[in-house]
């Protein structure tokens, strides 16, 4: 084992070639390598010995990364050219010999490290897909929070904020050398050759194998890499995770890649000593596939992050927070804000695979209103086509002018429709066989082809298809007009679901060119069809106890064992392809753990070629961020003026400027009841906060009680759908007494929160601020709280507690603030009992979700939710406010139309309260139209009287068990200012 003592550092040659400039920089680096914290000296002692090696062909053992060449200052940062050291790795692949890395200080919060290849052949990322800011107008170097240090031989780099330079870095490439060490095998399919380890060296950086590792501390917190169902939860398990970078239509796996590649993640320190956090963020931009592994030694005080990406660049951006919410918003500043939601899109959404024609649709809408269940968008999924066919409607069961008129009667109750459109586009099975999207597509040249300018055809839902490519002219103008003739052949969608957009193909890479597209079926059977009839139920379902059309186990004796957690481990894994015979030779030598094995298998083929010679390979993980936005712009121009609203299922950094996104495919299990938590708060990173998952479960039967508990919970995620398979059983929430019962509660609530949910993504639309929360996100120094996915806060103030497992009348959950914060119940106004860092047990009927208020807060509410989002703001206002230890509170309000594109006119009220009175504040030239009803004040904590309302003497009642003020029927214009007082 070499021990490289830090001393042994040599400092760049290049020092005198600066001239007079003092370096920020390199002063940083030679006084931090003074004074080296020992975790920094440990990592060479004991990384390599627990990253597993990947398989290997090469002789890394010359292979001792780069070596800096030349440095230049400039304002923004610094460019330097590293060449490669001795031999070529070989690791993988061809080794780039030249290498350049330019660091910028963007902001004062944001430093950006890309290292590329001088020569700029390796893939990146087009402006035009993901547009970062161009012009760095200020020099930030000064200002900045990060420095970046670094060493020049071998180049490494390590960041550090500036005012705490000896702690321990916040990303840390200085990773020495190893001995060749076997690593053990992540799955039986692995096969190690040659098993030099690879894992010696932070920094290789070939043609197809980048590959960088960081140091971090070993009691650090993780969260984001994705998208994942992670069996540990919303924090990643800094000892097993390989995530996989490649998006995958695959129904909800544990530990694998799925449908969207987001590589950021949040990582979040505490210090014991002084009790406090700090946060910070890390984004590769990079759309290569790849694997970001977490691993921590069993020996040493170290944790990793290793960066293993098959192509493109290392384009690395720090954020420095320093608050989890912080590091967050700098994430949106740059890859952009999520789109403004219509308001109608908070509304509860109905779907299934399976509504077989447009009665029995319409029936689901009559029957929620006959349960008085509000339903604000009713949806129809591919049952809706004619053979299967985008952009159209099957002229038998879905006849284009009968949805044209149940889509305005839709309207007229103010209520909206949603159809689903997929990524691929059919062939034309015959020359008689018209279908104009194809057509039309072919004679402008949209379809993605074959490396010989052939048609690439895949096969998906309608049987053999072709795939837009986003990258030609002509596409954008091509699909505008497709969905435009659509809705005016009567499917008047009011937004767009789009579908199997990783993209998915069902055979394996290309169908060829010659493959007999008279055959229009899929290559597996339907669920819900002979042979795949739907016979899952969630766990603990037990059909004789209360039969088949689902159990409810409160009360009874829970006699089944319960998984904790469903962990699927990989089964398959592609190998090393190339030098093997057999293998793929378009399968990159490094095998990625995706988990479908091959990067071809289920998806487009990684050599179908775009319009300027891009291949899939590089480009696989946009294109459902591609289809996003052309979607995104045709809407615009489709209904001028109005938010597109768009659900998604692939997605890639900047999505969430086009689109929000569903969890896709999970199961009807109480497994995915909890997944679904983390799923929403992940996406809250990824910057797609308009997320959530396919309430009461979508693969397998849901039972009553499942959908009960999710239907509760879902109520407080931003997309609130029920969305079900084929041939399962029927799941509308008014199916069953008790769950129609739990959604009108929960739906009451949100609706009433409406103004609420407003003004977060209002926030998050202007600056990035995540709607939904991990309970840390709000109070960070408050270690129990960090591994937390079992609650979540709506914003700074709403702190939701579901039940999550079967058979449960009680709840529990934390009520954070370490006893200095009053909870106080939703429903009833009490106040929790204050704790430090222990939960509390809370009773938890059925079709009752646990949910209170923090102190504190000023909430504008809805006082009369009704069926509708529209008939509930046609509505009044009511305010409720919840008082501090110190009497006070705060909060605010957005209003706007809730429509407009871009938004119009606003204004924002401030609620302010203290010392005995409350003030509201208006800014904004919107003119609202209805009145604050009532006004509640909790935590008055004595007797209260002489109460006046600018002045004038008001009625008011006192509630001293729960220490309320009600002031009702105020009836004030919410245009001007109001002072309300009370002795
Ligand atoms: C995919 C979608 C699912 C949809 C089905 C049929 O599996 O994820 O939501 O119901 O396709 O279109």
């Amino acid at each position: 084992m070499r021990h490289d003592s830090p001393t042994h550092l040599t400092m760049p040659k290049l020092l005198g070639a600066l001239g007079l400039t003092i370096l920020v920089s390199l002063t940083l680096a030679k006084d931090f390598l003074g004074s080296l914290p020992p975790q920094a000296t440990d990592l060479s002692l004991s990384v390599g010995s627990i990253i597993e090696n990947a398989t290997q062909e090469g002789n890394s053992s010359g292979c001792q990364g780069y070596n800096l060449q030349t440095l230049q200052e400039d304002e923004a940062g610094l460019t330097a050219k590293l060449s490669l050291v001795g031999e070529s790795c070989q690791a993988f692949g061809e080794d780039i010999v030249n290498l350049t890395v330019r660091v910028t200080y963007e902001t004062a919060t944001r430093l950006h490290v890309n290292i590329f290849d001088t020569s700029d052949e390796q893939y990146t990322i087009p402006q035009s897909v993901v547009q970062r800011p161009q012009q760095i107008k200020d020099a930030y170097r000064q200002s900045s929070d990060l420095v970046f240090n670094y060493e020049s031989s071998p180049f490494s780099f390590w960041i550090t904020r500036k005012a705490h330079p000896d702690a321990t870095p916040l990303f840390d490439t200085r990773l020495k050398s190893m001995p060749p060490t076997p690593i053990p095998a992540v799955d039986s399919s692995d096969t190690y050759k040659n098993t030099t380890s690879l894992n010696n060296l932070s920094f290789v950086f070939e043609k197809q194998y980048l590959q960088l590792t960081s140091a971090l501390p070993k009691d650090t917190n993780i969260y984001g890499l994705g998208e994942a169902v992670a069996s540990s939860g919303f924090r990643r398990n800094l000892t097993s995770t390989v995530q996989a970078m490649w998006a995958r239509d695959v129904a909800d796996p544990v530990d694998e890649n799925a449908y969207g590649s987001h590589p950021i993640y949040l990582e979040h320190r505490f210090d014991s000593a002084t009790q406090t956090s700090q946060s910070h963020g890390v984004f590769l931009l990079s759309a290569a596939g790849g694997d970001i592994l977490l691993r921590t030694p069993p020996s040493g005080n170290i944790s990793v992050i290793q960066y293993r990406m098959i192509g493109g660049v290392l384009d690395f951006y720090f954020f420095s927070g320093p608050s989890p919410k912080a590091v967050i918003e700098q994430y949106g500043e740059l890859i952009g804000m999520p789109t403004w939601q219509p308001i109608w899109g908070f509304g509860f959404h109905l779907c299934r695979w399976g509504y077989q024609n447009i009665a029995e649709t319409r029936e689901q809408v009559t029957s929620m209103r006959a349960a008085n269940i509000p339903l604000e968008v009713m949806w129809n999924d591919i049952d809706l086509y004619h053979a299967v066919r985008d952009f159209t409607s099957d002229p038998v069961s879905f006849p284009g002018e009968e949805m044209r008129q149940f889509i305005r009667d839709l309207a007229s109750s103010n209520q909206h429709y949603i159809p689903i459109v997929d990524a691929a586009i059919p062939k034309q099975v015959n020359a008689s066989d018209l279908y104009d999207p194809y057509t039309k597509g072919v004679a402008k040249d949209v379809f993605i082809k074959n490396p010989d300018g052939t048609e690439y055809v895949g096969q998906v839902w309608p049987g053999y298809t072709v795939f837009p490519d986003w990258f030609q002219n002509n596409t954008q103008d091509w699909w505008t007009e497709a969905l435009r003739n659509w809705s005016q052949a009567g499917i008047e969608f009011s937004g767009i679901w789009l579908d199997m957009n990783e993209a998915s193909s069902f055979c394996d890479g290309s169908c060829g060119t010659d493959a007999d597209i008279s055959n229009t079926s899929v290559p597996f059977i339907l669920p819900g069809e002979p042979g795949n009839f739907v016979t899952d139920y969630p766990e603990c379902y037990n059909s004789t106890v209360s039969g088949p059309s689902g159990n409810i186990t409160v009360n009874g004796t829970l006699t089944c064992h319960l998984d904790t957690a469903v962990s699927v481990s990989l089964n398959k894994r592609g190998l090393g392809a190339g030098k093997q015979e057999g293998v793929d030779l378009n399968t990159p030598q490094y095998a990625i753990h995706n988990g479908f094995g091959r990067l071809s298998n289920h998806a487009l083929a990684t050599n179908a070629t775009h319009v300027d010679g891009q291949v899939e390979l590089d480009t696989h993980n946009l294109w459902g961020l591609m289809e996003e936005k052309a979607t995104h712009l045709a809407l615009k121009s489709i209904q001028p003026g109005k938010r597109p609203f768009l659900i998604s299922r692939s997605t890639f950094p900047s999505s969430g400027r086009w689109t929000g996104h569903w969890l896709g495919d999970n199961f009807s299990l109480w497994a995915y009841l909890r997944h679904s938590i983390s799923g929403v708060l992940q996406f809250q990173i990824f910057q797609i906060p308009f997320v959530g998952a396919d309430t009461c479960g979508f693969v397998g039967n849901t039972d009553e009680e499942l959908c009960n508990r999710w239907m509760q919970l879902s109520a407080f995620t931003p997309f609130y759908r029920n969305h079900n398979i084929k041939g399962a059983i029927p799941q509308e929430p008014y199916r069953w007494d008790s769950v129609a019962d739990a959604s009108r509660k929960a739906i009451a609530v949100r609706y009433a929160l409406l103004p609420y949910w407003y003004t977060l993504f209002a926030l998050s639309s202007t600056s990035g601020t995540p709607p939904v929360r991990a309970l840390f996100f709000e109070f960070p120094d408050e270690p129990e709280l960090f591994d937390v996915d079992s609650q979540f806060l709506v914003g700074s103030d709403i702190l939701v507690t579901p039940v999550l497992y079967p058979n449960s009348t009680t709840v529990q959950g934390y009520f954070p603030g370490h006893g200095n914060v009053t909870w106080r119940d939703w429903y009833t106004h009490e106040a929790a009992k204050p704790t430090s860092g222990q939960k509390l047990e809370l009773q938890a009927p059925l079709s009752h979700i646990n949910v209170d208020v923090r102190d504190g807060s000023a909430i504008l509410l809805h006082a009369e939710p009704a069926y509708t989002i529209e008939e509930t703001r046609q509505g009044p206002y009511s305010l409720l406010v919840s008082l501090d230890f110190a009497g006070k509170a705060q909060g605010n309000a957005y209003i706007d139309d809730g429509i407009s594109n871009p938004p119009g006119p606003s204004r924002t009220l401030t609620f302010t309260a203290s010392q005995n009175q409350l003030v509201i504040n208006g800014n904004g030239s919107f003119s609202i139209q209805q009145r604050l009803q009532d006004i509640f004040i909790l935590g008055v904590t004595q007797v209260a009287s002489n109460f006046k309302l600018n002045g004038q003497a008001h009625n008011a009642t006192y509630d001293a068990t729960v220490q309320k003020l009600s002031f009702s029927n105020v009836n004030v214009d919410l245009n001007g200012d109001l002072t309300m007082t009370w002795a």
